[in-house]
C-alpha cells in the first residue's frame, strides 16, 4: 500500500540572458521582451489543473529554478507567491528558494525577494576566477560572485547556496582548492559543488575544450571533500555540502523520492495516488513558446511508473544520499516488500558497494565512487 510522500512543488523559469555553452537545461537565451506577466498567469492556469491529483497535502518546499528565475522582477515573484498560496496549503516550515544569476541582481533585487517570501536563495557562482567564467561563457565576473553573495546577506538572507563548478577546463588542483577557499570565507549555508560534464547538445560537446586529467579531477575531488570536513560541512549527496541542519529540503525530497508537482516549461512531476496504488511522472510541454500558447493543457507526456522500474527508480535518488536509508522508507514511498530488494542488497555489500543492517542500507565509499555500476545492478528487464 502506497502513502502519499511529502509534496513539493517546483516552478521552471526557462529564460536566460544567454546560454552556456556546457547547458542542457531547458534554457533559452530571451531574445525579445520577458513575458513576465503572461508567464505567471500560465504557471498559475497549469497548477490549477494539477490540483484535483495531490490529495489536498501541503506543500513542504517550493524551487524557483532555471533557466534564470532571477530575471524576473520582486514584484511578479511577489504575486506569484500570494497566488500560489491562495491554491495551496504552505507547511509552517516550508523553504522557498530561488535560483538566481549573480549577473541579474543586486541588493535592492535581493530585499524584493526576500520581502516577497524567498528564505533560501542559490546562487549560480560557478568560478570565483574572471578567466575561467569566460570560459564557462558566463555574464558576470569574479568580484560580481562575490559582491551578489555580501549584497544576498546584507539583504537578510541567512540560507543561501552556492553553485560552484570544479574541474573546469586547464582547472589546476590548486585553483580549484582555492575557489573553495574564497566560497568558504563567505560563510554560506549550503554550497553545490558540482564536477563538470559534457552534455551532448551542448556547444561544449561540440566543441570540447581541454578538460584535466581523470586523476587530477580525483585528486581535487578528495582533497575538495577533505576541506569541506574540516570546515564543518557535511557532505550529504554527492554534490550537496551543507552546515549544520540547512540541507535542502527540496532536493532532499527528490532524492527521498518524494511527490512534487511540476509546473512551467519542461518542469518534471511525480505524484503518488494512493488510492488507484500508482506513481505517477509527468512532463509539460518543454518549448516555452508552445507552452505559453496552451489555455487547457500544459501536458507534454505522462506515464505510470512500471512496479518492476520502483526498485530501480528508488534506488537512483536515494543512494545519491551519503547517509543511511531506513527500508521502511522503500517500503513506504515504493508500495513494494524489502524482499523485493534483498538478494540485490546482498550482493551488493559482497561487492563492498553497499553495507546494510536489520534496519537501513548505506552506499560504501566504493559504492560512492562506483555509483553508476551500482545503481545498474537494480535495473529489471
Ligand atoms: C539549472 S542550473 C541553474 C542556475 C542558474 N541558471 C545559473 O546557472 O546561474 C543549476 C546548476 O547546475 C550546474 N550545472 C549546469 N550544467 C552543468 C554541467 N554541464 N556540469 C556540471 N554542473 C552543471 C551549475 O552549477 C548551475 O548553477
Ligand atoms: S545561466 Fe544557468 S540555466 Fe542559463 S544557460 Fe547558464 S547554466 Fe544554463
Amino acid at each position: 500500500m502506497l502513502t502519499p510522500p511529502p509534496l513539493s512543488l517546483y516552478i521552471h523559469f526557462p529564460w536566460c540572458i544567454r546560454k552556456c555553452p556546457y547547458c542542457d537545461f531547458n534554457s533559452h537565451a530571451l531574445l525579445s521582451q520577458l513575458p513576465e506577466k503572461s508567464y505567471i498567469n500560465t504557471l498559475l492556469k497549469d497548477l490549477e489543473l494539477d490540483l484535483s491529483r495531490v490529495q489536498n497535502r501541503p506543500i513542504i518546499s517550493i524551487f524557483m529554478g532555471g533557466g534564470t528565475p532571477s530575471l524576473f522582477s520582486p514584484d511578479a515573484i511577489n504575486y506569484l507567491l500570494v497566488e500560489l498560496a491562495k491554491r495551496l496549503e504552505f507547511s509552517d516550515t516550508i523553504e522557498i528558494t530561488l535560483e538566481a544569476n549573480p549577473g541579474t541582481v543586486d541588493y535592492q533585487r535581493f530585499c524584493g525577494y526576500r520581502e516577497a517570501g524567498i528564505n533560501r536563495l542559490s546562487l549560480g557562482i560557478q568560478s570565483f576566477s574572471t578567466e575561467k567564467l569566460k570560459t564557462l561563457g558566463r555574464i558576470h565576473e569574479g568580484d560580481e560572485a562575490i559582491k551578489a553573495v555580501l549584497a544576498a546577506k546584507i539583504a537578510g538572507f541567512t540560507n543561501v547556496n552556492l553553485d560552484l563548478m570544479h574541474g573546469l577546463p586547464r582547472q589546476r588542483v590548486i585553483e580549484g582548492l582555492e575557489e573553495l577557499q574564497i566560497a568558504f570565507s563567505l560563510d554560506p549555508t549550503h554550497i553545490s559543488w558540482y564536477q563538470l560534464t559534457i552534455e551532448p547538445n551542448t556547444e561544449f560537446y561540440l566543441n570540447p575544450p581541454q578538460l584535466p586529467r581523470e586523476e587530477n579531477l580525483w585528486e581535487l575531488q578528495e582533497q575538495g571533500e577533505a576541506i569541506f570536513k574540516q570546515k564543518n560541512y557535511q557532505h550529504y549527496e554527492i554534490s550537496a555540502f551543507c552546515k549544520d541542519r540547512y540541507h535542502c529540503i527540496h532536493n532532499l525530497n527528490y532524492w527521498q523520492f518524494g511527490d512534487y508537482i511540476g509546473i512551467g516549461a519542461g518542469a518534471h512531476s511525480k505524484i503518488t495516488d494512493s488510492e488507484k496504488n500508482t506513481i505517477r511522472r509527468a512532463w509539460k510541454q518543454k518549448n516555452p513558446k508552445s507552452y505559453l500558447a496552451q489555455k487547457n493543457n500544459f501536458l507534454g507526456e505522462e506515464k505510470s511508473i512500471l512496479t518492476k522500474d520502483l526498485p530501480f527508480e528508488f534506488m537512483l535518488n536515494a543512494l545519491r544520499l551519503h547517509q543511511r536509508i531506513p527500508f521502511e522508507l522503500f517500503q513506504q514511498r515504493t508500495g513494494l516488500a524489502f524482499s523485493n530488494i534483498e538478494t540485490l542488497i546482498s550482493q551488493a555489500q559482497q561487492q563492498g558497494l553497499l553495507k546494510y543492517d536489520a534496519v537501513a542500507m548505506e552506499t560504501t565509499a566504493l559504492g560512492k565512487r562506483f555509483y553508476n555500476n551500482l545503481l545498474t545492478m537494480f535495473i529489471r528487464n
